[in-house]
This record gives C-alpha cells, sequence and structure tokens, in this order.
C-alpha cells in the first residue's frame, strides 16, 4: 500500500521527531541530572550531610571545653611563644586564608620541609601531620614550638610565659600552676636530640620539674586543640547540589552546577577513580599513600609514612603517655598501628579536598603550583610508577577540564569557634 504525503509526515512528526530530539533532550538537561540509585548513594556519602558529629578524644578531656577552646584561640594568635616574638601557629595557618599558607614550603623562624596542612576538619583525624607522627590534636600542637623552623622556642619558655600572662585563665581551667625559681626554668631547655646545648639543659633538670613543665605545656596543647577543633567546613556549592538531587529537586540542582562540573563529578566518582582515596564528607580516607609524587631535588628525601611510624611510637605525648587522659583501651589505633615500613616507604596523608582550588600550591612539599599540574601528574605519571590504587588516567583535555571545575566545586565557607 502506498503511504500518502500526509501519512508519512505523521509518521515523521509523531514517531521520528520525538525519537530524534528524545537523546539530544536528554543529554542537554535531565539526563546528565539523573543519577542511579547507587550514584546517589556515592554523592551523599560525599555530602557535608554526611560528616558525623565530631569524634570525641578521650585522650583530652578539654576537648569540648568552651573556655578551653577560647584560650586555645587566644594561644593560636600569640606570637610571644616564638624565638623572635613574631611567629604563632596563626602566622601559617592564618584563619582568613583556610588556615593555610599558600606558600610550597613554610616559613616560620626557618623553612620547614613541608608544606602548611590544611585544618578543616581537623578533629575527624586519627593521624596527624603529613606522616601522621601524631595521634592526637594536642600532641600535634606541641611540635611547632619547639621546631627550630617554625616557633623556635621552649616548653620551658612556653611555661613561663603562661605564669606571667595566663595564671588566671590557664587556672581556672586546668588547677593550680606549680610555683617555679627562676632557676627550675632555664630559658633554652627542651628533649631536642639535634640540639646539644637545649638538650644538656633539658636532661639535668629535675624529673618532677620536668613533669610539671610538661603538663602545663601539654594542657596548652589541650586547649589549642579544643579550638582547632570547632573548624569544619560549611556546605559547598557540591553540597547543595547534593541536597537538590537528594531531594529530587533537578530545577534547582541544574542552576547550581554548571553542565562542566556535574561531567567533572562524574569522572570523579567514576572513570577517573578519585574515590580510591578521597572519600567521605572531607574527600579523605586519612590513609597514607605513596603517589609517587617526585621530591623536590634541594630537599633531603623524606620517607613519609614510614618514618612517622617510630616517631609517633615512641612519642612522649602519644596516647598511650601519662600526659594523655585516655585509658589504654581507649589507644587501640595506636596500639595495633599498621608498622610495615616497606608498605609506608615515601606514603603521605591524603589530603582533604575541601576548600583545595583555594589553598595552591599543592601536596606535600609543595610540588604543583595549579589544580591543572596536579590533572596533568595523575595523567602523565607512567604505568610503572603508577600505583594500582591511581587506575588508569586516560581523560582528554576536555575531561581534565571537567574535573578540576569539578574540584573547583568544593569551597565553601569555613565555621570555627570565634564565629
Ligand atoms: C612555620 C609554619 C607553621 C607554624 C608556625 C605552625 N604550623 Fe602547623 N603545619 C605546618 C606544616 C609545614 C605542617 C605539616 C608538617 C609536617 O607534616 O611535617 C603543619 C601541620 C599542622 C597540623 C596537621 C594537620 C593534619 O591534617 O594532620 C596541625 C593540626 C597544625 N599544623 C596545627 C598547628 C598549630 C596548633 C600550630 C601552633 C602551635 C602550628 N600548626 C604552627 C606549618 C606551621
Ligand atoms: C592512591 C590514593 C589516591 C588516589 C586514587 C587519588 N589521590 Fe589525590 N592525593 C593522594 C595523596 C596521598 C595526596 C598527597 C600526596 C603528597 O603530598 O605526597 C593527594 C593529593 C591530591 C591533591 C592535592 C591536595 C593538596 O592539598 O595538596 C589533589 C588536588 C588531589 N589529590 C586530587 C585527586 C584527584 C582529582 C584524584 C582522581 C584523579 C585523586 N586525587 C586520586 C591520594 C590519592
Amino acid at each position: 500500500m502506498k503511504r500518502t504525503v500526509r501519512q508519512y509526515l505523521l509518521h515523521f512528526f509523531f514517531i521520528l521527531l520525538p525519537v530524534m530530539t528524545y537523546g539530544t533532550e536528554r543529554a542537554w538537561s535531565s539526563d546528565l541530572h539523573t543519577w542511579t540509585v547507587e550514584e546517589i548513594g556515592v554523592l551523599r556519602s560525599l555530602s557535608i550531610d554526611s560528616l558525623p558529629p565530631l569524634p570525641k578524644d578521650p585522650t583530652n578531656k578539654y576537648a569540648d571545653n568552651k573556655k578551653a577552646a577560647i584560650l586555645g584561640n587566644i594561644f593560636f594568635t600569640d606570637s610571644r611563644f616564638s624565638g623572635n616574638l613574631k611567629v604563632s601557629c596563626a602566622t601559617c595557618h592564618p584563619a582568613n586564608r583556610n588556615f593555610a599558607d599558600n606558600l610550597p614550603l613554610a616559613h616560620g623562624m626557618g623553612t620547614t620541609n613541608r608544606r602548611t596542612m590544611p585544618l578543616i576538619g581537623v578533629a575527624y583525624n586519627t593521624w596527624f601531620f603529613w606522616d601522621g607522627r601524631k595521634d592526637s590534636a594536642w600532641s600535634q600542637a606541641l611540635g611547632p614550638f619547639e621546631s627550630p623552623v617554625e616557633h623556635g622556642f621552649t616548653r620551658t619558655r612556653c611555661a613561663q610565659i603562661i605564669i606571667d600572662h595566663y595564671k588566671d585563665d590557664y587556672e581556672a581551667l586546668f588547677g593550680p600552676l606549680p610555683v617555679f625559681s627562676k632557676r627550675d626554668l632555664p630559658a633554652l631547655a627542651k628533649p631536642a636530640i639535634d640540639e646539644p646545648v637545649s638538650l644538656k639543659a633539658w636532661i639535668t633538670m629535675p624529673p618532677d620539674v620536668k613533669d610539671a613543665v610538661n603538663r602545663i605545656y601539654a594542657n596548652m596543647g589541650k586547649a589549642i586543640a579544643a579550638f582547632m577543633r570547632t573548624i569544619i567546613p560549611a556546605p559547598s556549592r557540591f553540597d547543595h547540589y547534593v541536597r537538590a538531587i537528594v531531594e529530587k529537586d533537578q530545577k534547582s540542582a541544574i542552576k547550581i552546577l554548571s553542565s562542566d562540573e556535574v561531567k567533572g563529578l562524574r569522572l570523579f566518582i567514576g572513570k577517573a577513580q578519585c574515590l580510591n582515596c578521597h572519600t567521605g564528607p572531607l574527600f579523605t580516607n586519612g590513609d597514607f599513600h605513596n603517589i609517587s609524587i617526585p621530591q623536590p631535588a634541594d630537599l633531603p628525601a623524606d620517607q613519609g609514612r614510614a618514618d612517622g611510624i617510630a616517631k609517633v611510637l615512641a612519642d612522649e605525648f602519644n596516647c598511650l603517655s601519662v600526659y594523655s587522659d585516655a585509658p589504654r583501651s581507649d589507644c587501640g589505633e595506636l596500639r595495633f598501628i599498621d608498622t610495615d615500613t616497606d608498605k609506608y616507604a615515601g606514603a603521605f596523608k591524603t589530603p582533604t579536598l575541601r576548600n583545595v582550588a583555594e589553598r595552591a600550591p599543592y601536596m606535600h612539599a609543595g610540588q604543583f603550583s595549579t589544580l591543572h599540574e596536579v590533572l596533568e601528574f595523575y595523567k602523565n605519571l607512567p604505568p610503572g610508577q603508577r600505583s594500582p590504587e591511581l587506575g588508569h588516567f586516560d581523560l582528554n583535555d576536555r575531561e581534565m577540564h571537567q574535573l578540576e571545575s569539578f574540584l573547583r566545586t568544593l569551597s565553601g565557607p569555613l565555621i570555627f569557634a570565634s564565629d
């Protein structure tokens, strides 16, 4: 039977045209923002709405004490705790810049061998520093004071400043300060193996004075940790997008992220395999990985976590120490620490990707100056050096741009105690 022109036209308008346009329309809008149940599960796991309440810190009984947090914030910004009266924690971790300094290597009294870490969601960490050589935020805080290239200070001088300037605030929280004679607190004393004069001054102090100084020092750290604990991220554009998707509000979702950003998100959770390490609402598994970042030629070799393991086990302020408030049973992470140094040679802690676009340069020694360089690194790593967890990375230029666009959606305000 011959078809009439009318039949052809009807066929075209009611069957062919809808079929032809259906695909393009989907690709344009709704399809891009349509996620499977499993994908929505992944998006939710990354969203800030999945951030659990702050984990308890049994090693620090002042962790959730508001007055301790206020005092800790003051210590954090007080540059009298430094050899040249110019360096405070905030020098390298300024609150108005995501608590980081945008330098490849941090600069205090001198220059460090590593890059300043962001403090976003710091209380969710199990291990601290790029190599995890500390197991609590308060014991971490005691490191920079005595580092010659950071505060260039000593714990005896910290104790003296507490006595001279913070007596009332300190005693209101931690109880009476011991009474020291001037001779009891030699300014230079600290247990620094590579600083013989300071070491000798420390060793020759009576054990009860050393213990009393250590207690003041530990309490300072506990107040600072109570402050740092309050630094948490607020929702970013990515989080608003996930909320809209979960609520099946596609109309809003489309307005929150551009199509390139959503395509980048699809790559992040799919083909690019970033989720192997950058998981959960802080985009980190908190673990250590050697991803073959080249060490800058002018810096000493850095074994990262492989050296951090022995350091945290030997740390005089760790969970099992007399200065920790935790019972031994709460120190499982330290007692059952993975001591496989071969596995952790050259491994560094997976950093959070929240606010990542705001804090170039990147990696443990600031090896890359832009996000583009980071992605080029992941892309160009030769197969021989590519850890199996990194997967293949055959993204084209367009996809590289999309992935980078997605990373930029993770920026949002930070909330902390003084707000
Ligand atoms: C000279 C700059 C500088 C100063 C001053 C400084 N930091 Fe840092 N901070 C760094 C660097 C660099 C790292 C990484 C060091 C490493 O891994 O060896 C770091 C790491 C940290 C971390 C670890 C974060 C994590 O995710 O593991 C915390 C917490 C921290 N600093 C808090 C402080 C506190 C508290 C003070 C003051 C007592 C302070 N910092 C002083 C540069 C500095
Ligand atoms: C095998 C685990 C692993 C995988 C998979 C992985 N990363 Fe990383 N990422 C790390 C570690 C570890 C570092 C820090 C390395 C260092 O400093 O030596 C890092 C650093 C970064 C940084 C720099 C952040 C900063 O503050 O310095 C960015 C950006 C980043 N990764 C993005 C990605 C993206 C995007 C993907 C997916 C293509 C990805 N990562 C896949 C482990 C991983």
